[in-house]
């Protein structure tokens, strides 16, 4: 663990499937930093959302999203074997339960919901006003934490991307095609930076990390370096 007294927030924000949480999470492991994913937390009123029947294919009943938004408790806990931790909703783990494809595709009509993003964004603010944070979202750097100390803004080419998910996809054992992943990595682009509240947008002071062509050595290396300049100021 990295010996510093001086606790920093690190904002990372950007682009879909840059691989915004695995930088974030090996950067928290190496500074000793907690980790928090805010994706997983609009995933998972998302799945409340689907749970409750608030969301149909047709449409989004948004008065009952909100309605139910005072009785999801989201929390998160440490889970060692993952090394990060998995989120909670009233007490139940739902980490795998919010990858799946149906909340995938009914996130970002959640996360454009104003009341959503202001209990959301509550939430992320307590959580980090003690510092020592790594958050890694889509509005960090720019609503959650305006003042944070080190800003990253991640981007990668849409091809490189689409590739990497479609790697992990086949992986997963998915029937995906390339196209399809190409094809949906540039809308998920669009419908985060043309949102109306809160879009995707690069902070004025923040540093890019384009890692099209970047071992993940090579960026924990990039990040140390500005690390140790705002820390050692
Ligand atoms: O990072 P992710 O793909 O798990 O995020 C899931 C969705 O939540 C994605 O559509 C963007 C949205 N999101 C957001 O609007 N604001 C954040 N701070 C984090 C994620």
């Amino acid at each position: 663990m990295e010996q510093t007294t001086k606790k920093i927030i690190i904002a990372i924000d950007g682009f879909s499937s840059c691989g915004k949480s695995t930088f974030a999470k090996a950067i928290a492991a190496r500074l000793g930093y907690i980790f928090i994913d805010t994706g997983a937390m609009y995933r998972a009123v998302t799945l409340c959302a689907l749970e409750q029947g608030a969301i149909t294919a047709e449409a989004v009943d948004v008065e009952k999203v909100v309605s139910l938004l005072p009785e999801i408790n989201i929390s998160f806990r440490f889970n060692a074997e993952r090394g990060a931790s998995d989120v909670y909703v009233n007490g139940e783990c739902v980490e795998h339960k919010i990858r799946s494809i149906e909340v995938s595709n009914a996130v970002s009509r959640i996360s454009s919901i104003g009341a959503v993003r202001e209990k959301l964004v509550a939430m992320q603010q307590q959580m980090g006003c003690q510092k020592g944070v790594v958050m890694d979202g889509r509005d960090i750097g720019t609503v959650v934490f305006p003042a944070a100390e080190l800003k990253i803004f991640m981007t990668a080419d849409p091809k490189v991307r689409a590739e990497r998910r479609y790697a992990e996809l086949k992986a997963k054992g998915d029937d995906v095609t390339m196209d399809e992943i190409l094809e949906n990595v540039i809308s998920r682009d669009k419908a985060d930076m043309t949102r109306e509240i809160s879009p995707l947008r690069q902070a004025d002071d923040a540093v890019v990390l384009d890692n099209s062509h970047m071992s993940v050595e090579e960026q924990m290396a990039w990040f140390m370096e500005r690390y140790e300049g705002i820390v050692n100021a």
